[in-house]
């Protein structure tokens, strides 16, 4: 199975594809781990994406589609893959059906721009495995420490709340007009992210249910 998940910044995409992604059996490929492990190891991609990505702008397309091009050619994606936080352009969502990556369903988190300023500071990343939590919604079992690798938790640079508000923004003057594009290839399943974690997780297993992949 192929998947994507979209949603603004924040709507829980990085979550839910790391809950779906242990269900599915399929990796998840999310170009903002990929971007901030490249930072981290001060890569030639890392230098070029550091301040765009701590600005809360979005990286140039051709970067995106070189780390897309490699990365699906990897083993683990022979089955299937969710990719999360690409495609967020409509030069980047071309790219992919130019290359006959023809996914089976886009699902849309949709979650409103003030719960999701209100999320934003309680998120913690983990340093070592990019797992994500929340201070009350979903903490990990010992404050400050991952619960799958033992990593610390961090703030992201781009959570700060004037970051988020142009990341806001950006998404949806670039991204949002792609669920118009999936929407009239008749790929779209819109999902309430203002729900729980697990209510959320449920809405977009029924939805896909439906499908009959
Ligand atoms: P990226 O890492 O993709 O960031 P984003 O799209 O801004 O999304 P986030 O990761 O911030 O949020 P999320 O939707 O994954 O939410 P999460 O699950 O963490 O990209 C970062 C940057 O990299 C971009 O700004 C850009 O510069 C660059 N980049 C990446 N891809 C690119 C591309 N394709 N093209 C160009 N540039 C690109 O959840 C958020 C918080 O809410 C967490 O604390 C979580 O625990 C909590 N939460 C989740 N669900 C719920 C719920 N149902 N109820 C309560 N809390 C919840
Ligand atoms: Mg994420």
């Amino acid at each position: 199975m192929k998947l994507i998940i979209m949603g603004a910044p924040g709507a829980g995409k990085g979550t839910q594809a790391e809950i779906l992604s242990e269900k599915l059996g399929i990796p998840t490929i999310s170009t903002g781990n990929i971007l901030r492990a490249a930072v981290r190891d001060g890569t030639p991609v890392g230098r070029k994406a550091k301040a765009l990505i701590e600005a809360g702008s979005l990286v140039s397309d051709d970067v995106i589609i070189g780390i897309l091009n490699e990365r699906l050619g990897h083993e683990d994606c022979a089955n299937g893959y969710i990719l999360d936080g690409v495609p967020r352009t409509l030069a980047q969502a071309d790219m992919l059906h130019a290359e006959g990556v023809e996914v089976d369903a886009v699902i849309d988190i949709d979650v409103s721009d003030e719960a999701i300023e209100k999320r934003m500071t309680g998120r913690r990343t983990c340093s070592g495995c990019s797992a994500t939590y929340h201070v009350a919604f979903n903490p990990p079992a010992t404050e400050g420490v991952c619960d799958h690798c033992g990593g610390r938790l961090t703030i992201r640079k781009d959570d700060l709340p004037e970051t988020v508000r142009h990341r806001l923004e950006v998404y949806h003057a670039e991204t949002e007009p792609l669920l118009d594009y999936y929407e009239r290839e008749g790929k779209l399943l819109r999902v309430n992210g203002e729900q729980s974690l697990e209510a959320t997780t449920a809405s977009i297993l029924a939805a896909l249910e439906e499908l009959e992949i």
